[in-house]
């Protein structure tokens, strides 16, 4: 029975993550530390009981509370996913990001290493949870990422990701602490937080608004199904070696323009099965006689805007037998169908007034064609 500190629990990621592993591992205990930020919906996560999961409202920068908690608890895995992940928010306002994605894993390092090195040892296990953003922006014929290619990141989250993932890997080196880090490129799925481009554009097509599309759409990411990526730390956790990175991907590469286009087409088919939407939904463009695909806009694109990710997986298959699960296709499908059954998920976000606020300063700032 493993005893687990997520950190970032009530994120998107996170939450997908208890899920998963509550589901996977019935017996272990799970704590989630989160300081429920604009990203953190509490609602997010499973009811599982007191003895099994344990909400704890706080920040993974006050490093003496970690401390607490890894004690009292007696915590033996850390999983650390609490970051601000949005690139567009790293790039209005770059030092709040360096200070939580930095110096908030530089003190969860320290926690973990007073409690399970100093006054241990304690067996444990570290596990850092990353992004291909690292490694910068691939060309269009350019080989895929392996964990051998030299960071380059371009943009300020980034760039902080990178920096956290150094110290991780120097506290294995200088003080033995047993870590792993796993890279992943852009997750979907559900609980996604309306302001990454999957989820919201299924919002704005719900409630009639445009789709504003970076540049051309021409920039490419590669599409992992947040499920998979559970899968993929799952397997790390179980089997990874200390020090070692590990890549998660599925080789599942597409442009922007395809991944909005095979998502407005899959809207315009959910209005056509189910007539019931048309009246929930009177804004969308299926309830008003429009294709959805009509509402794509190309708007002006984001700065130091990366052109292609793209992850090589290989290491994580051959070493520890990572086989992933979803397909694209059925995977956009269940995102979907989470998202219009889950109204009351998205819409409690959406009539804060902060997300609002950045809604309207970003977008209404974006410009109307590149
Ligand atoms: P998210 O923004 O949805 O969630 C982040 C969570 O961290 C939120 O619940 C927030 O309240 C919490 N948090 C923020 N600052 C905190 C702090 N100081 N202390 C405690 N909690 C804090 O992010 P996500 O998309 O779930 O990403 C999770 C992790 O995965 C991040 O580290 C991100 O860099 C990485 N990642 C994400 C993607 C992706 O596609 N979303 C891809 C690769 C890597
Ligand atoms: P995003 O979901 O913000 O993730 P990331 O920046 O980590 O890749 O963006 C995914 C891609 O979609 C990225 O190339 C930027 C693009 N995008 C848009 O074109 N319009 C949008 O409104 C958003 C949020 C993203």
């Amino acid at each position: 029975m493993a005893r687990l500190l997520v950190t970032g629990g009530a994120g998107f990621i996170g939450a997908n993550f208890v899920h998963y592993w509550s589901r996977r591992h019935p017996d272990d205990r799970l704590v989630v530390l989160d300081a429920l930020t604009y990203a953190g919906v509490r609602e997010s996560l499973p009811e599982l009981g007191d003895e099994r999961l344990r909400f704890v409202a706080g920040d993974v920068r006050d490093q003496a509370g970690v401390e607490g908690l890894l004690r009292a608890e007696r915590l033996d895995t850390v999983v650390h996913f609490a970051a601000e992940s949005h690139v567009d928010r790293s790039i209005a306002g770059p030092r709040h990001v360096v200070d939580v994605n930095v110096l908030g894993t530089l003190s969860l390092l320290e926690a973990a290493r007073r409690v399970w090195i100093e006054d241990g040892p304690v067996a444990h296990r570290f596990h850092h949870v990353s992004t291909d953003e690292v490694y910068g922006s691939l060309g269009p014929e350019d080989p895929p990422f392996t964990e051998a290619t030299p960071y380059a990141p371009n943009s300020p989250y980034a760039a902080s990701k990178a920096a956290a993932d150094h110290l991780v890997r120097a506290y294995h080196e200088t003080y033995g602490l047993a870590v792993t880090i796993s890279n992943c490129s852009n997750n979907y799925g559900p609980y996604h937080f309306p302001e990454k481009l999957i989820p919201l554009f299924i919002v704005n097509l719900l409630e009639g608004r445009d789709l504003p599309l970076y540049g051309e759409g021409v920039n490419v990411r590669d599409w992992l199904h947040v499920e998979d990526h559970c899968r993929g730390i799952e397997r790390v956790l179980a089997a990874g070696r200390s020090g070692r990175v590990y890549n998660i991907g599925t080789r599942n590469e597409r442009s922007n323009l395809e991944v909005v286009e095979q998502l407005c087409l899959a809207v315009d088919a959910a209005f056509e099965r189910d007539g019931g939407l048309a009246s929930r939904f009177p804004e969308a463009p299926p309830a008003r006689g429009e294709r959805c695909g009509a509402r794509i806009r190309f708007v002006r694109d984001r700065p130091g805007h990366d052109l292609r990710y793209a992850i090589d997986p290989t290491r994580l298959e051959t070493e520890l037998g990572f086989a992933p699960r979803v397909e694209f296709a059925a995977g956009l499908e269940d995102t979907l169908r989470w998202y219009l059954d889950h109204e009351d998920w998205w819409r409690r976000i959406l009539e804060r007034g902060s997300y609002r606020e950045w809604i309207r300063r970003h977008y209404g700032e974006a410009g109307d064609a590149p």
